[in-house]
């Protein structure tokens, strides 16, 4: 084995879905694990299949399928959860049970209330009852760099003796310091007689904004795999950005001497795509795969990049798969000028799909001169990862302005019947949205609404978000139109489709 090859375990689907309004439907955490496989990411942590139903079918079903990658699901350290998970990726070419307790005296004394023998047995148990299950075994001790590092080494020696080939070392509540984690993982590999036995790992959060920094100090230490997501999603402040450590490794690789499977240029697709089924939008200024990150503003910046690149420019767009010119089609462009440019961005639709998505675009270039990688990316959005659509919009009239009561006048198709009603409202989103709850008798908590445009100038097309809160959790919708209240519209029906199909799968 290569001892400078670092593994990517991606964690996208499992502690990124756990960030507010990033909830995805199988479907959905199907597409980004083809996605995540093309991308050339070493294990895709699937999910955690004791937490529900649906979340046992979908890291199910992503085994069954992902063939080319490493499928792991997470499992607490108990019996029942580890024989749940080991249900849901057995089919998988090659499964991972990833297995977790805390090692923190202050997760023993308050939340599992539970002495150090106690939980070190526990987690014995749990490894040895995994490795009897599956071949590849992970385990974290949760809470790790708040733990005892004596207590801490006990456990991680006691695990690969038990049969553990990586063991994961996470800074759950990003708490670590760059240097302090780097010693950490250097006082394991001092100290932990077993150690070589394992691969170490880290999964860093990014509460103080140092997740990647961590990360890449640990790997320094000798760490060789790092847990993180694809734009840093995940719990709280997010998880370490899967694209930052990559590019940092190769772009630094004359420090690091580091290098992993990833394909480079197909890390802005997978960002956009993430960004597609979420609504979660990554910020301009965001390293790697934000709006700005090649955007170069002052004159003295550009002046040195049109003489030669290297001044300014430490590594490509290209190198990230950004395109440079975003123009693509217009209304004269054909089926094949289209099935062309899905390929180089990556997509091959089936011929059903592929006639959706073009009489959309065709709907659109009526309307819209020059239409950009965004706006094909959000027709394929709709058209290929399509929710079951209980509620669909058929009409949509809104009248507005400074003398008029908004309001608006609505049709949405439900059990086969057409339903219409009227709304009013402060202003025409709020008419449209009232209009949305009267006619299907709901009335959720609204926790956000955004809108977007899609691509720059005034025919632009809007991308509205909106998330509803249902029981305790955040469900975003989404929709696309050049009219921003048929997108608003779209937005709020799509995320009642998906409460409706959480109920289904409770
Ligand atoms: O943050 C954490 O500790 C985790 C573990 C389950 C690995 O997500
Ligand atoms: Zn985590």
């Amino acid at each position: 084995m290569d001892e400078n090859r670092v593994f990517i375990f991606d964690t996208t689907l499992r502690d990124g879905e756990q960030s507010p309004g990033c909830s995805m439907n199988p479907e959905e955490k199907l597409h980004l694990a083809r996605q995540l496989e093309r991308l050339g990411v070493d294990i895709i942590e699937a999910g955690f299949p004791a937490a529900s139903e649906g979340d046992f079918a979908s890291v199910q079903q992503i085994a069954r399928e992902i063939r080319g990658v490493q499928v792991a699901g997470l499992a607490r350290a108990n019996l029942k959860d580890i024989d749940r998970a080991w249900e849901a990726i057995k089919p998988a070419a090659s499964p991972r049970l990833h297995t977790f307790i805390s090692s923190s005296d202050i997760h023993l004394k308050y939340q599992l209330r539970k002495s150090r023998a106690e939980v070190l047995k526990e987690a014995r148990a749990a490894v040895a009852h995994a490795c009897s299950l599956c071949r590849d075994v992970e385990f974290s001790p949760m809470d790790a760099t708040r733990s005892d590092r004596d207590y801490l080494c006990e456990m991680v020696e006691a695990v690969i003796d038990c049969g553990a080939r990586t063991v994961n070392i996470p800074d759950t509540v990003g708490y670590a310091i760059p240097d302090e984690f780097g010693d950490l993982i250097a006082y394991l590999f001092a100290h932990v007689k077993n150690i070589r036995q394992a691969i170490i790992s880290v999964h860093c959060h990014n509460d103080l904004g140092l997740a990647v920094a961590n990360s890449i100090a640990a790997l320094r230490s000798g760490a060789r795999q790092v847990e993180c997501t694809i734009n840093g999603i995940g719990e709280r402040a997010g998880n370490a950005a899967m694209e930052e450590i990559v590019m940092a490794l190769a772009t630094r690789k004359d420090r690091f001497g580091l290098s992993t499977g990833v394909r480079t240029e197909y890390i802005y697709q997978t960002s956009r795509l993430l960004t597609q089924i979420t609504g979660v939008r990554v910020q301009p200024n965001k390293a790697i795969v934000g709006a700005n990150a090649f955007a170069h503003e002052s004159g003295i910046h550009q002046d040195g990049l049109i003489k030669e690149k290297l001044t300014y420019e430490i590594m490509t767009p290209q190198s990230v798969g950004m395109p440079e010119s975003h123009i693509v089609l217009g209304k004269h462009s054909g089926r094949h000028a289209i099935v062309n440019h899905l390929k180089k961005l990556g997509y091959d639709l089936s011929e059903a799909e592929l006639n959706r998505v073009f009489v959309r675009f065709k709907d659109l270039a009526d309307v819209k001169k020059e239409i950009f990688d965004e706006d094909l990316e959000s027709i394929l959005y709709e058209e290929v990862l399509r929710i079951e659509e209980t509620y669909k919009l058929v009409y949509l009239n809104v009248v507005s302005g400074n003398v008029a009561i908004p309001t608006a006048t609505m049709q949405i198709e439900f059990g086969g019947e057409v339903l219409k009603d009227a709304g009013f409202g402060v202003g025409p989103v709020d008419a449209t949205f009232a209009a949305i709850r009267k006619i299907t008798g709901t009335n959720y908590d609204l926790m956000k609404y955004a809108v977007n445009a899609v691509t720059g100038g005034t025919d632009a097309q809007g991308e509205a978000t909106v998330q509803l809160k249902y029981k305790d959790r955040a469900v975003a919708g989404h929709g696309a139109h050049p009219d921003v209240l048929v997108a608003s519209a779209k937005a709020y029906i799509n995320a009642l489709n998906r409460i409706e199909w959480l109920k289904k799968g409770e």
